[in-house]
């Protein structure tokens, strides 16, 4: 699943991810295979009224309703709202960061797009208004040092060409205790949450999963010097992240949660 198209915020350098419904089908197809255990989590009934907050291309939407949910598909991105769409999904355009429904919903879920969005207290905020009373907030998203190893790397290869990562980054990766902090100060009761390591094999190699979510970083190198930043990260990732059967393992760490707005 996509996240939700990340607005780079006035003032910084952080550029736009743009999303390529073919190349994410091609190159991310696993985050929507892997959200089977927020499915668990949330166990939606039959019926229920479910919001998908960054739905991305909706092959998890498709999941829930198969499950007999009521679903509302939103994404940022209009392109992966277009992919939605084509698969006969309802979906719509909204800023996850600025959601605005009004207890329409007796479950929120998102799979791997709330770390697309720095305002983290704004998407709580509109969660935990677009729930009804009693409804749960049931999440997956990047945790502390997620592609941890990915980041390093590619920051020592920006800055041997004088480019300073860190206004790059786009990726909001919170651990256990500052997203309780941040959920409970809007009221929300955690039932669970758990910091969950989780390398994960890629369906082609490093460079694909660079250029599918890496392109804030990768925006700032003029075009004709991507292919050399690319191997040399490439290079410096493979003792770590190749494994001697071939199929490369990105270090992803998942933050899970599932809360509760009170009844
Ligand atoms: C993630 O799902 O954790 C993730 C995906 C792409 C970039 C960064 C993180």
């Amino acid at each position: 699943m996509a996240g939700n198209e990340s607005a780079a915020a006035p003032g910084s350098a952080r550029r736009e991810q743009h999303w390529d419904p073919g190349r994410y089908q091609r190159n991310a197809g696993f985050v929507a295979a892997l959200g089977a255990p927020l499915l668990d989590l949330l166990k939606p009934r039959a019926g229920e009224d479910i919001l998908d907050l960054g739905c991305g291309d909706g092959a998890l939407t498709i999941r829930l309703i198969e499950l007999g949910a009521k679903v509302v598909p939103v994404d940022a991105s209009a392109e992966q709202v277009a992919a939605a769409r084509a698969r006969g999904l309802d979906a719509r355009v909204m800023d996850g960061q600025k959601l605005t429904f009004e207890a329409a919903f007796d479950g929120v879920l998102s799979n791997a797009a709330l770390h697309w969005m720095p305002d983290a207290d704004g998407v709580i905020a509109g969660v935990g208004r677009a729930l009804r009373p009693g409804g749960r907030f049931v999440a997956e998203m990047g945790g502390h040092g997620n592609v941890g190893r990915v980041v390093a790397v590619l920051t020592a290869a920006l800055a041997r060409r004088g480019i300073d990562a860190a206004p790059l980054n786009p990726w909001y990766f919170p651990d256990e205790a500052e997203y309780r902090e941040r959920l409970e100060r809007a009221g929300f009761t955690v039932d669970s949450m758990a910091l969950i390591p989780r390398p994960t094999p890629l369906p082609g190699d490093v460079r694909a999963w660079l250029e599918t979510f890496g392109e804030s970083f990768l925006s700032a190198v003029p075009p004709e010097s991507m292919g050399a930043l690319l191997d040399e990260v490439a290079e410096a990732l493979r003792p770590d992240l190749l494994g001697e059967d071939g199929v490369w393992r990105v270090d992803y760490v998942r933050l899970r949660f599932h809360a509760r707005k009170p009844a």
